[in-house]
């Protein structure tokens, strides 16, 4: 199936998993996170809580994903991925961002999803450039769906212009 670009509010998306663009810790924050948290209730913080940490306050290492369920949310399932914060291109974030798509879409197939929305991961607070993280993106995911044509994915961005950006990646 083909991958499509929308702009909404990822929280009223009625999907078997929509993604969270989270932070290490898994206890919430700002931007979609925050959003999420909010509308998916306290049990979802009380969940990501109860997931073991592997360091000290990290649950989820930045690149690898963590799964709940939605609560209160339309979602029936909160993929929660860290992406790579910034930092110019050169400390491995194009791999890292690469490492949140694929370990979101192999949580999403362990648990027989066949429907999923992505944020913008990375392209808020953790400041990666839309053009280049839109490009991951979509070779990542094109690569995951090379084998499958049972899973729809849906880039969920917040603004026309994002959507404009990822739809470019999209663009042969
Ligand atoms: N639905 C869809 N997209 C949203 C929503 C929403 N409700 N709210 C924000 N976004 C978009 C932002 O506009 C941005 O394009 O999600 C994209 C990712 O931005 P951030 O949420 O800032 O995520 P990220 O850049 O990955 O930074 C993660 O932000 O809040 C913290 O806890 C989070 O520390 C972590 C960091």
């Amino acid at each position: 199936m083909p991958i499509k670009v929308i702009t909404a509010d990822i929280t009223g998306l009625h999907l078997d998993a929509i993604v969270n663009a989270a932070n290490p810790g898994l206890l919430g924050g700002g931007g979609v996170d925050g959003a999420i948290h909010r509308a998916a209730g306290p049990a979802l913080l009380q969940a990501c809580h109860a997931l073991p940490e592997c360091a000290p306050g990290v649950r989820c290492p930045t690149g690898e994903a963590r799964i709940t369920l939605g609560f209160a949310l339309p979602a029936r399932h909160v993929i929660h991925t860290v992406g790579p914060i910034w930092h110019g291109g050169d400390h491995g974030e194009a791999l890292l961002l690469k490492h949140c798509y694929r370990n979101t879409m192999r949580l999403l197939r362990e648990h027989g999803g066949h429907t999923i929305a992505f944020p913008a991961i990375s392209c808020g607070v953790y400041g990666y450039p839309a053009a280049l993280a839109a490009a991951v993106a979509v070779a990542t995911l094109r690569d995951e769906l090379v084998a499958t044509d049972d899973i729809d994915v849906t880039l969920c961005c917040f603004s026309e212009g994002m959507q404009t950006v990822f739809q470019r990646a999209l663009a042969p």
